[in-house]
């Protein structure tokens, strides 16, 4: 094409121009496909090419999941036979489980101590008052603002104040019903819980008895002025 440049411009800006073409149509799925951006409302069904997988799939057993690793299918294994929690005495299976064989166990098998109400009450607060709330009502914020509103028990309610402690001290380590359980809170912190969910109970159920008898006259004099329910005899 020597002799005819004016041919050769044109042919090249033929080319150049299919190639623009070209280049704009494909840029949107080029975009998509392999960089997985996205423009207007285009939506697609495929999943994007991936140039980077950045370890999105990994050679690893995940829990509540099948694996082929293991012949019965499943990632999560059992302990093995003979196998004893770390730092936890395994001879008081009471302490440990809250029963005495297939009978609940009821009783503190830790000294209650006021620092163990203390830290009772402390665990309580950070654990269980989102939704059982401080005094055990069952109206914590979570209680409040979520769907949990009357789904949360109130640890006042007389069924649980008959529970043995043991039958607490289980429901706090693997949950009941919709409540988890919470196996992350160490064995004497669970029972710490159990004698601070008893004081609660005990604190609403105590009568005027309960108290020192120089309160009780405190307590009688500051109740002020009240209604009877001894009806007005009309003659008088
Ligand atoms: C995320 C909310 C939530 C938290 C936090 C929570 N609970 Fe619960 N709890 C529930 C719900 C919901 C129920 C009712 C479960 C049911 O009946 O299905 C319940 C029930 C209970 C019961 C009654 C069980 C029975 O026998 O019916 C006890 C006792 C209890 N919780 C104690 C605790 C203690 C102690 C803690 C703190 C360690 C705690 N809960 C933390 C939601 C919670």
């Amino acid at each position: 094409m020597k002799d005819f440049p004016t041919l050769k411009i044109a042919f090249t800006a033929i080319i150049a121009g299919i190639l623009l073409v070209v280049f704009i149509a494909g840029f949107r799925d080029v975009a998509a496909d392999y960089f997985g951006l996205r423009f207007g409302e285009r939506r697609f069904t495929k999943p994007p090419i991936e140039v980077f997988p950045d370890m999105d799939r990994q050679l690893k057993v995940k829990t509540q999941h099948p694996s082929a690793i293991f012949t019965d299918g499943r990632a999560d294994r059992s302990p093995v036979a003979g196998t004893v929690p770390k730092g936890i005495p395994v001879d008081n299976p009471y302490l440990l489980t809250g029963r005495f064989g297939n009978r609940w166990g009821t009783g503190i098998p830790i000294e209650v101590t006021e620092q163990l109400l203390a830290r009772g009450q402390e665990r309580y607060n950070i654990n269980c008052a989102v939704c059982h709330g401080k005094a055990g009502l069952g109206n914590g914020v979570a209680a409040q603002y979520t769907g949990l509103a009357g789904v949360v028990a109130s640890l006042h309610q007389q069924r649980i104040i008959d529970q043995p402690d043991g039958q607490i001290y289980t429901t706090i380590y693997h949950g009941k019903g919709q409540m988890l359980g919470y196996p992350h809170i160490s064995v004497e912190d669970r029972w710490a819980i159990v004698a601070y969910v008893r004081a609660l109970q005990r604190a609403r159920m105590a009568t005027l008895r309960d108290v020192p008898p120089e309160i009780q006259q405190v307590l009688l004099t500051a109740r002020g002025p009240a209604e009877t329910d001894q009806p007005v005899n009309s003659n008088q």
